[in-house]
């Protein structure tokens, strides 16, 4: 890879939701692009286990954390920190969507709380360790969160999964103001739809259905794949947006919003 590509060299970075997806993609893509060490946070342990051997386990290290178990993002920010000497970027990706309707007259509550559990509970736990761990470490570090393309807009179906990225838009934004002044920032990448298991599962269709189901939703011609999120997040957690924060980029080929 040319020395220009290299554009996390050095860097050390967990990705919750790393096991599957758009997470799967960016620990590729953080390794291809030189980071020093991407620590895999997951409940897929199988899974998990498997993509950080497939990479390297000098490099690679999998670790089991429910984001919606404060202490176990607490454990996995202290591992890392105890294993690498610091934490540059955080990745907090880890997403779950109800299978059943969730419209607003027939909202199942105890679905509505498992979700958000892991959508915003987990996300806030993952971004206050992580900067916990960079205000103590003096490190002008990167915190990245998986908002939606819902987070902009209301949804006929998934009323909670709407409003749990509302939340994470609404928590990046804050977070961004409080911790500036430490130099860390934090912003949120915004995909349309892509073709991941979470996806796939949901529709209850193979992958080339959902892409072909969501090809004419963009402007631009073409799929949106896990990699264009990954390329962004690289993208964010890179020194090339050093002057970033409190932004929400949206990755979906300019969405054709209902
Ligand atoms: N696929 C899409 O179209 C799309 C669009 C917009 C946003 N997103 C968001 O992208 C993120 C990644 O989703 P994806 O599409 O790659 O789906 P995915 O199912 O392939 O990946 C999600 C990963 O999160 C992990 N996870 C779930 N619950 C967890 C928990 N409690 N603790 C730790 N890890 C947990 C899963 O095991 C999985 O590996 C999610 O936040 C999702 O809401 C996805």
């Amino acid at each position: 890879m040319a020395e220009s590509s290299k554009k996390l060299e050095g860097k050390v970075a967990i990705i919750t939701g790393g096991a599957s997806g758009i997470g799967e993609a960016t620990v590729r893509h953080f390794i291809n692009h030189a980071a020093r060490a991407v620590v895999i946070a997951d409940v897929q342990d199988e899974k998990g286990q498997e993509l950080a051997k497939s990479i390297s386990l000098d490099r690679c290290l999998y670790m089991h954390c429910d984001v919606s178990d404060e202490d176990h993002i607490k454990t996995v920010v202290e591992t890392t920190v105890k294993t690498y000497g610091q934490l540059d970027v955080m990745f907090c990706n880890a997403g779950i969507i109800n299978k059943a309707e969730q419209t607003i007259l027939d909202l199942d509550l105890t679905q509505y709380e498992k979700l958000f559990s892991v959508n915003v509970l987990g996300t806030t736990a993952s971004v206050k360790h992580a900067a916990r761990a960079m205000v103590e470490g003096k490190v002008k570090g990167s915190i990245i969160c998986t908002a939606s393309v819902a987070a902009s807009m209301g949804s006929l179906q998934y009323t909670d999964y709407t409003m749990s990225k509302h939340a994470v838009v609404g928590l990046m934004r804050s977070a961004s103001k409080q911790l500036g002044g430490y130099g860390i920032r934090v912003n949120s990448v915004s995909p349309g739809a892509v073709a991941t298991p979470l996806i796939c599962e949901n529709m209850e269709m193979e992958a080339e259905t959902v892409e072909r189901t969501f090809e004419s939703s963009y402007y631009l011609n073409g799929v949106l794949k896990a990699k264009h999120v990954a390329d962004a997040v690289v993208f964010l957690a890179s020194d090339e947006s050093e002057f970033i924060t409190g932004h929400n980029l949206t990755v979906d080929g300019g969405y054709k919003q209902s």
